[in-house]
């Protein structure tokens, strides 16, 4: 095996673990490595993003396929340190730790807006009642592509160094966040992400996913499928977690929490009151 090959296999045991079903028939393409090499990073030098970074990452998420070429999302870049921590803040009350340190600790803040406001605006300006928008798919579609366009900026982002982690946490408190970066009716901020220069003193690990029968079904979907893999994924797991002196837990346990605990919720529990009051009526 070559070097280079030898990397590739090592990148691909990370992604599944020693227990799991490893595919032996990638194909490798510089994309496909760059994906496969994805973890989350949570710990940030201070420095500002490079100049262009941000506009690169921009232009990468306007390249995602969008519905209908409507554009229907936006991105707010959170980059005043001030603003920042306000968020940070206002977001750490509804979590138990009451600090976000990667939050505060990277140099930007990006949320990934579902926004509907700019067709509305021109509809009106038409003349016309955009009553399609008062309707659960205009909020999905919108949300959609806001992820879409969100992941391949992270994807830009890893291609030049840097390191990003999403958060789902913004929702916690969707209401504060939406009115702190002045958003407008029919807009929505989805989730946000934070982009920085990842400290690598203090780096983190690829984390395995489950084989790929848990996920993959043909033709039709098999509801047994994942039984006969789930325990091999709890290995990895377990095994993960002990690499990263995380204490041991069970997979299944975390889906049955966040399935039964509102805990879990961290506010989110009332977020359709929050989008509704955004001017999205999810009928
Ligand atoms: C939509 C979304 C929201 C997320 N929200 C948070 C979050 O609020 N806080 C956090 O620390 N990680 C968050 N994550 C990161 C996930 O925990 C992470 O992607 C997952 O554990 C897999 O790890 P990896 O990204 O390192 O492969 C989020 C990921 C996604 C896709």
């Amino acid at each position: 095996m070559s070097a280079s090959q030898e990397k590739l296999a090592a990148l691909l045991e990370q992604r599944y673990g020693k227990s799991q079903q490893i595919p032996d028939n990638i194909i490798w393409t510089p994309q496909v490595e760059a994906m496969l090499s994805h973890k989350s990073v949570r710990t940030f030098l201070p420095d500002s993003l490079p100049d262009g970074a941000l506009e690169t990452m921009v232009a990468a998420a306007q390249s995602a396929s969008n519905s209908s070429n409507l554009h229907q999302w936006s991105v707010v870049a959170v980059t005043d340190r001030e603003l920042k921590q306000k968020i940070s803040d206002t977001v750490a009350r509804t979590v138990p730790t009451d600090r976000i340190p990667y939050l505060e600790e990277a140099p930007v803040l990006l949320l990934w807006v579902a926004d509907l406001f700019r067709g509305a605006e021109i509809t009106k300006e038409k003349g016309g009642d955009p009553f399609v928008f008062d309707y659960l798919d205009s909020f999905l579609m919108a949300s959609v592509d806001a992820s879409l366009a969100a992941q391949n900026a992270a994807l830009a982002a890893e291609s030049l160094g840097l390191g990003i982690v999403f958060m789902g946490m913004m929702r916690n408190a969707a209401k504060e966040v939406a009115e702190i970066i002045n958003l407008p009716q029919h807009s929505f901020a989805t989730f946000g992400m934070v982009v920085g220069k990842p400290d690598s003193s203090r780096t983190s690990s690829i984390r395995p996913r489950p084989e790929q029968p848990v996920v993959l079904h043909y033709n039709q979907y098999d509801r047994e499928r994942y039984r006969d893999h789930i325990e091999n994924y709890e290995k990895v797991f377990l095994d993960f977690r002990t690499a990263q002196s995380m204490k041991p837990k069970v997979w299944q346990d975390s889906v049955y929490e966040s399935a039964t605990s509102m805990d879990y919720m961290g506010g989110r529990e009332n977020l359709r009151e929050t989008v509704q009051a955004r001017g999205f009526k999810l009928q």
